[in-house]
């Protein structure tokens, strides 16, 4: 049986003080006991400790935004795998749309950061997932085929069990338009078949994948409930422990 995680993208938000806040809150409600639904909140790189300190003696996970693929070195203004586990992450997010789309970065460079986090101890949450126009003209399953293939070329199964996917459809993104439960299951059914084929069917039955793109309080049963969706990814509902906080229990009711 997966796990539910659920996990928070803070994306660019949050100050150092409100970030800290919000990480004491949900560690309040995540007690270390925590054990039918795990989860996730991923700060700016900035706050990261300062948030890690504040979620000590709760069960609630660190995780970046994104890393760079090289060790320690000479590239200005990245961010090594190392270091964030050195700051105390478990997760990181790579090849979120917005990397993808408003940074530029391909399946290729997206691989290589997934290979460098499950390679240096990170748990990588790799996101896929299409535009608008893409689903319009019927290339879904296409993009996240090509999306998966780039992503995990090179990487094994032992290092897949590192490796969380997150379905998140680019017109679902801060939208408020939310994929219906059954394009969230049809797309999260077709990512598991590929794992199966990629990997092994037994294998793709261990694979977490979550939905992001407007998951809200009032949204997260149902599409939580579906078979094939293991979590949210959650931007924008993320940012207030009144409106995750609904989110993480709409998921314990559903593991109870
Ligand atoms: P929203 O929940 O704000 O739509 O963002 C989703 C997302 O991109 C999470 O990574």
């Amino acid at each position: 049986m997966r796990r539910f995680l659920i996990a928070g993208n803070w994306k660019m938000n949050t100050t150092r003080h409100s970030g800290v806040a919000l990480a004491g809150e949900l560690a309040a409600v995540v007690p270390q006991a925590e054990t039918g639904v795990e989860v996730l909140v991923c700060p700016p790189y900035p706050y990261l400790l300062a948030v890690g300190e504040a979620l000590v003696g709760s069960a609630v996970h660190l995780g970046a935004q994104d890393a760079y693929f090289e060790a320690p070195g000479a590239f200005t203004g990245e961010v090594a795998v190392d270091m964030l586990r050195d700051c105390g992450c478990r997760y990181v997010i790579l090849g979120h749309s917005e990397r993808r789309h408003v940074m530029g970065e391909t399946d290729a460079i997206i691989n290589r950061k997934v290979r460098a986090a499950v390679g240096g101890g990170l748990a990588a949450v790799l996101c896929v997932g299409e535009l608008l126009s893409e689903r319009q003209s019927g290339q879904t399953e296409e993009v996240l085929d090509r999306q998966m293939e780039g992503g995990l070329a090179g990487v094994s199964e032992a290092e897949a069990a590192q490796v969380v996917i997150a379905y998140e459809p680019v017109w679902a993104i801060g939208t408020g338009v939310t994929a219906t439960p059954e394009q969230a299951e049809s797309a999260h059914e077709h990512l598991r078949k590929w794992l199966a084929r990629r990997y092994t069917p037994a294998f793709s039955e261990k694979v977490r994948i979550l939905y992001g793109g407007s998951v809200k309080a009032d949204n997260a049963e149902t599409l939580l409930g579906q078979p094939n969706v293991d979590g949210a990814l959650v931007g924008g509902a993320s940012l207030k422990a009144s409106t995750f906080v609904p989110i993480i229990e709409a998921a314990r009711k559903l593991s109870a």
